[in-house]
């Protein structure tokens, strides 16, 4: 049997990320789960990550809590896209699996102290990594690789540069992209290379099974707000799942924005040595420029097979009936 990667998730969910722990504990052995404050508070992360663990059947993995708000600012979420309670119009009864008492952050540190082949998935704001890092530095030294879905290559969300996980905590996410550990970023120039429509929140109904309806119900919602849905951290760990949903990715020196008026919490991309290399990246070709002078710290996912993506993702779904 094809060996599955070991992964620890860092998540708020968060409509999306229940898309992403759905495919993981399917395909991934996740070691365990944390939670931070992002798209709702902290009690709602961690209570619907609770929740999709249990309807999974998967009560065996551990989820632990972690920071509620950013390193210094206030805690802004997304509720206009993920619903109050972070699961759309889901109402959902209290799971009984319940989040471990040690704090995220510890969590993290011991994990990846004592054990090197495990990686790290963030699907949130960086805050419970940043501070991760802060309190043993030799974290760095120690995290193999960090999948992190955030930031843009080219255009954000939250505002014209900045994506929602990089925006929410920027000074968290600094320290995680300057920190040296390599990482695979899933951006948003990436994600939007996916549009799931109404007709694919049909195929989940049409399967009959629980997480088949709860997965329909999710999607519906984003798709009835935005006539259509990315699905944002689910194209980020298929990445892991299978390789060939990225036919393409680049290595380059990312750097986060903290200061800029119009531009704070965006991912300064630097890949002006592959500008015109590609017709379909860019729009022309005119000048040549040298190779970035900063460390390459970040491989970019740029090109997306969305057939790939969506097979997987039903397959997935559907073997959660069998
Ligand atoms: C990211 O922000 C959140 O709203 C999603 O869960 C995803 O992680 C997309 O910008
Ligand atoms: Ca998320």
């Amino acid at each position: 049997m094809k060996k599955r990667n070991k992964v620890f998730i860092d998540c708020d969910p968060g409509i999306d990320d229940c898309f992403a722990l759905l495919l993981a504990m399917k395909h991934l052995e996740v070691v365990g789960i944390s939670t931070v404050g992002g798209n709702t508070g902290l009690f709602n992360t961690t209570r619907n990550a609770c929740y999709v663990v249990e309807l999974a059947k998967r009560t065996d993995i551990p989820i632990y809590a972690g920071y509620d708000k950013p390193m210094f600012t206030k805690l802004e979420t997304a509720e206009e896209v993920h619903g109050i309670s972070g699961l759309g119009a889901v109402e959902i009864r209290e799971p009984n699996k319940k989040p471990e008492k040690e704090h995220a952050i510890d969590v993290i540190i011991d994990t990846f102290m004592k054990q090197d082949d495990i990686l790290l998935v963030t699907l949130g704001p960086l805050t419970n990594v940043a501070q991760a890092i802060l309190k043993e530095p030799r974290l760095k030294k120690r995290i193999p690789q960090i999948l992190c879905m955030g930031g843009s290559v080219t255009a954000g969300n939250y505002s014209p540069c900045a994506e929602f996980n990089i925006y929410a905590d920027p000074e968290a996410a600094k320290i995680v992209f300057d920190s040296g550990i390599v990482i695979k970023m899933a951006g948003l120039n990436f994600t939007r290379q996916n549009s799931m429509i109404p007709k694919d929140v049909t195929i989940l109904k049409n399967m009959n099974h629980d997480i088949a309806q709860f997965a329909a119900q999710l999607l519906s919602f984003s798709v009835n707000s935005d006539r259509q849905s990315e699905l944002c951290d689910a194209c980020a760990i298929s990445w892991l799942i299978d390789p060939n949903i990225v036919p393409c990715s680049l290595p380059m020196h990312v750097d986060i924005e903290t200061k800029g008026e119009f531009t704070r919490g965006m991912t300064v991309c630097d890949y002006r040595e592959y500008i015109g290399t590609d017709p379909k990246m860019d729009i022309g070709r005119s000048v040549f420029y040298p190779v970035s002078q900063g460390v390459r710290n970040v491989v970019a996912a740029m090109e997306f097979d969305q057939d790939r993506f969506k097979k997987l993702l039903f397959d997935t779904i559907k073997s959660y009936g069998e």
